[in-house]
């Protein structure tokens, strides 16, 4: 496995791993219908930020327009396809930190379990598909040398968007959050 499919695959885990949390909080709180909010807004932080910002930039900005500049028609195709999956990742998110209730009294309403549920639901598939078609196109298509530079160039733009946005420990916390819910 290259370094590039290797950095994109754990940061796949993570997302996948925020995901998970978000089913356990509603499912734990089934019986109480008490949810914890504290936990929620930390996962829909974590989707914000590092899905949202860091993650879907990294693929689009530097990634893709690396895989672009080799200007093959299939690689067009699967690119423009998984942006389109971006720009809807990231409807969802905008919808869940608007429809998230800023009064810690107030229920959690319909309207934000339907749109986690269909977050969940996008963002599985959308991973499934980059680790089915785009993983074997970074390995096809990307020197090692290329994977080498768009390695440097990931690990720059997540220090510096976490750091804007003084989110050091959002993968740690994540962790935390895994085990909490496990
Ligand atoms: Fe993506
Ligand atoms: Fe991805």
């Amino acid at each position: 496995m290259g370094m590039v499919v290797e950095h994109i695959r754990e940061d796949h885990e993570h997302i996948t791993k925020s995901l998970g949390i978000l089913q356990k909080i509603f499912m734990k709180s089934e019986r109480s219908a008490i949810i914890n909010k504290i936990d929620l807004s930390e996962c829909i932080r974590f989707n914000a930020i590092f899905t949202g910002l860091c993650h879907k930039e990294k693929e689009e900005t530097i990634l893709f327009k690396k895989l672009a500049k080799k200007g093959n028609g299939i690689i067009r195709s699967e690119i423009d396809s998984l942006s389109a999956e971006h720009k809807l990742c990231r409807t969802y998110i905008k919808n869940l930190q608007d429809l998230f209730p800023e009064d810690p009294y107030e229920l959690i309403s319909p309207r934000f379990i339907t749109c986690v549920v269909g977050y969940i639901n996008q963002m599985e598939s959308h991973i499934e598909k980059e680790n089915k078609n785009l993983f074997p196109i970074i390995e096809h298509y990307l020197t090692d040398t290329e994977q080498e530079r768009v390695c440097e160039q990931f690990n720059e733009y997540e220090e510096y968007v976490m750091e804007a946005c003084a989110s050091k420990y959002i993968k740690s916390n994540i962790d935390y959050l895994i085990r909490k819910y496990s």
